[in-house]
């Protein structure tokens, strides 16, 4: 396993791979590492010859009061996961390596970038699409694989790589839960026990929602009402959203269509921000 901290490196590797005729899978990820991840990573594996984990907090995504300082670093732990889940290379490149000093290029996704997350993180998708645009121009992947678990990052990837013409296969990977149903999350390292009892909670709207669904409601209100009463049962969970939309674009459906439809939910546990869905 090798650990690539440049950017000139990790072109001139990708060059080399390529040349070999080997086809290269990229995952992206902020590190702290989990299964989650790994299960990704495994997926990669199967895509493509050689994997490369890229492991960056990316400070243009987080807002100014977000936990971009906190976030939770390990790289050494993180390099040994990413090793036994299979990858072959890890890109862990510095900030002033991605954002020199006087950088000022950014890419944006307009549509589906706008509403959920982008409604209530702004300026949150602009950093996403940015680092996963030169992400892809560094590594030059045949395939990337990201989490079902952030839908509206990979719904908003998916159009960037399509509308920029990379040349690039977007994987889309099932979410991987904790017993219990908590959608693993690098960030449920900040929930103190309390709050992961009551962090199920979205996990547990979503399914009784599901269940509705397969009982015969398809009514959008029917079912937000009912996650949100649900959700309003755990003392520390505040909602910042519930909807029924549709999985490509994010915009909001008024019926369930089978096949389109996703539930989607944004709640604080205390102050930890979380979310997750489940496709209809
Ligand atoms: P991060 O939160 O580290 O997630 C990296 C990838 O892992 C994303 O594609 C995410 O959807 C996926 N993932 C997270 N939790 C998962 C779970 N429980 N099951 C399956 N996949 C899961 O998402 C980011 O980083 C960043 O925004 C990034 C794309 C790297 C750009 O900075």
């Amino acid at each position: 396993m090798q650990k690539i901290t440049t950017v000139s490196e990790m072109r001139k590797l990708a060059d080399t791979l390529r040349a070999q005729g080997k086809t290269i899978g990229l995952v992206p990820t902020m590190g702290a590492l989990h299964d989650g991840h790994l299960s990704l990573v495994q997926q990669a594996k199967t895509e493509a010859n050689v994997v490369i984990v890229s492991v960056f907090v990316n400070p243009t995504q987080f807002g100014p009061n977000e936990d971009f300082s906190k976030y939770p670093r390990d790289i050494d732990s993180d390099t040994a996961l990413a090793a036994e889940a299979g990858a072959d290379f890890v890109f862990a490149p510095s900030v002033e390596e991605m954002y020199p000093k006087n950088y000022s290029t950014y890419v944006n996704e307009e549509v589906v970038a706008r509403p959920l997350e982008g409604a209530s993180r702004p300026s949150h998708f602009r950093g996403v699409t940015t680092v996963v645009a030169k992400l892809f121009n560094i590594t030059r992947p045949d395939v990337a694989v990201f989490g079902q678990k952030d839908a509206q990052q990979a719904a908003v990837i998916i159009k960037m790589a399509e509308d920029l013409n990379f040349p690039v296969r977007i994987i889309v990977a099932p979410t991987l839960r904790e017993e219990g149903g908590l959608a693993m999350s690098s960030r449920n390292r900040y929930l103190t026990g309390a709050q992961r009892a009551e962090a199920l909670a979205l996990h547990e709207a979503l399914n009784f929602a599901k269940n509705m669904v397969e009982k015969g409601e398809h009514r959008s209100d029917r079912l937000v009402a009912e996650m949100t009463h649900i959700l309003g049962q755990h003392r520390r969970v505040r909602v910042i959203y519930v909807a029924l939309v549709d999985h490509r674009t994010m915009e909001p459906m008024r019926e369930v269509e089978p096949g389109r439809s996703m539930l989607v939910v944004a709640a604080w546990v205390d102050e930890v921000r979380l979310i997750d869905n489940i496709t209809l």
